[in-house]
């Protein structure tokens, strides 16, 4: 067993073999710009590009031409909320979203609001959720947007994403969702979930950092979205730059094993985490779980740990790499907001800590983890 073992996979995760195989010859024979149109470096690289784009299309019951390929989901966010309010400014300007969102949603519509945007930040209950009704009330004539996170990356929790689509298109107004974390770890359909526009990151599910992807409705006002990075227009118009080759056929190559395994490894990882889980609440005193447990990502568990002093609990974790709050904001020794927004004091939320486990993870890694959490957190106490 390699130490310290890592339980960070909502951080990044390692890219699969079969990827990386799938990538290699991109970077050296195949190396051509899938924008030259004149020889056959460029249409082979068009090729893959077009390739991966049917892959990950594929993975959320989508159509090829609506994948927009992005450096990640960050852009793709920025691509979405920003490109939307650019079109909509001149007569709608109001976003609905939420208080527990990622920082690539929440610092986008901050930045709008200094153009006369407007946003409600809609307060989650204590398990993480939102309701219909909150985002009924909240919606005006003006609402252009709902942005709403399929899965929390910090707790977990899973919105009711069908049926705040199924809202936003009685009401006429567009629904964005930021999959990023639950892309390959939960079986998406942009159909049946009424979803006009969907975020999500290659290095979450396998394939390399740096790359990643923005679904766009076709048959939706979506589809007129202004491009926010201006050039060669590549990906029809909506994301100039010479496209990543090699990343793409990594996210597509990745989506397509993703697919494949998606319902035997999170069943798998699931019964790992539930251990985990349990070994900790039977073990330990004075321990709470976080997050929606009946509507929660198959591989993450949040756990608040009471009477510890939070910095020394991370820092005394040598031996399991795992993440306080999220690794997104753990530049600022800040306590989590998402934590914050649930109800955690600022104590609690310090002394929490997000496992997070991934399709390497093992029985006897998960063995070792409950009895070296239980060591640490007694001898903190
Ligand atoms: C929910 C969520 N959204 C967006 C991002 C940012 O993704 P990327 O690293 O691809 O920019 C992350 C990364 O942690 C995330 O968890």
């Amino acid at each position: 067993m390699k130490l310290p073992i890592y339980l960070d996979y909502n951080a990044t995760t390692p890219v699969d073999k079969r990827v990386l195989e799938k990538i290699l010859p991109y970077f050296t024979e195949h190396f051509g710009n899938a924008a030259s149109r004149s020889h056959l470096y460029g249409w082979t690289a068009q090729e893959a590009v077009e390739n991966a784009r049917l892959q990950v299309a594929d993975l959320i019951g989508a159509e090829a031409r609506e994948i927009v390929f992005t450096s990640g989901a960050t852009e793709a966010n920025n691509l979405a909320i920003k490109g939307l309010y650019e079109l909509y400014s001149d007569f709608k300007n109001h976003i609905i979203t939420v208080q527990t969102e990622h920082k690539a949603v929440l610092d986008v519509c901050k930045h709008l609001e200094k153009s006369g945007c407007e946003t409600t930040y809609l307060q989650p209950d204590s398990s993480g959720l939102i309701s219909l009704e909150q985002i009924e009330d909240a919606i005006r004539p003006e609402t252009f947007l709902i942005s709403v996170m399929y899965a929390n990356n910090e707790i977990g929790t899973l919105q009711p994403i069908k049926e705040i689509g199924a809202l936003s298109k009685k009401r006429e107004i567009l629904f964005h969702t930021d999959a990023t974390q639950a892309v390959g770890k939960i079986d998406i359909n942009v159909d049946d979930d009424h979803i006009d526009l969907l975020s999500l990151s290659g290095h979450k599910l396998y394939a390399p950092k740096g790359i990643g992807a923005l679904y766009v409705r076709k048959k939706s006002k979506a589809s007129q979205l202004i491009a926010q990075m201006d050039g060669g227009k590549h990906e029809r118009g909506f994301r100039s730059g010479t496209l990543n080759v090699t990343g793409i056929v990594g996210l597509g190559e990745a989506c397509e094993v993703a697919k494949y395994d998606l319902l035997s490894e999170n069943q798998k990882i699931s019964i790992l985490r539930d251990k985990l889980e349990q070994g900790i609440l039977q073990n330990i005193t004075d321990v709470q779980v976080n997050g929606n447990i009946e509507n929660r990502l198959p591989n993450l568990a949040n756990i608040s740990f009471g009477g510890v002093d939070g910095e020394n609990l991370l820092i005394s974790f040598r031996d399991i790499a795992v993440s306080s709050g999220s690794a997104c904001t753990s530049a600022t020794v800040e306590p989590s907001y998402v934590l914050k927004a649930i109800g955690l004091d600022d104590n609690l939320a310090y002394a929490t800590i997000r496992f997070s486990l991934g399709k390497y993870t093992t029985e006897e890694e998960i063995d070792f983890t409950i009895q070296y959490v239980k060591e640490v957190v007694e001898s903190l106490r």
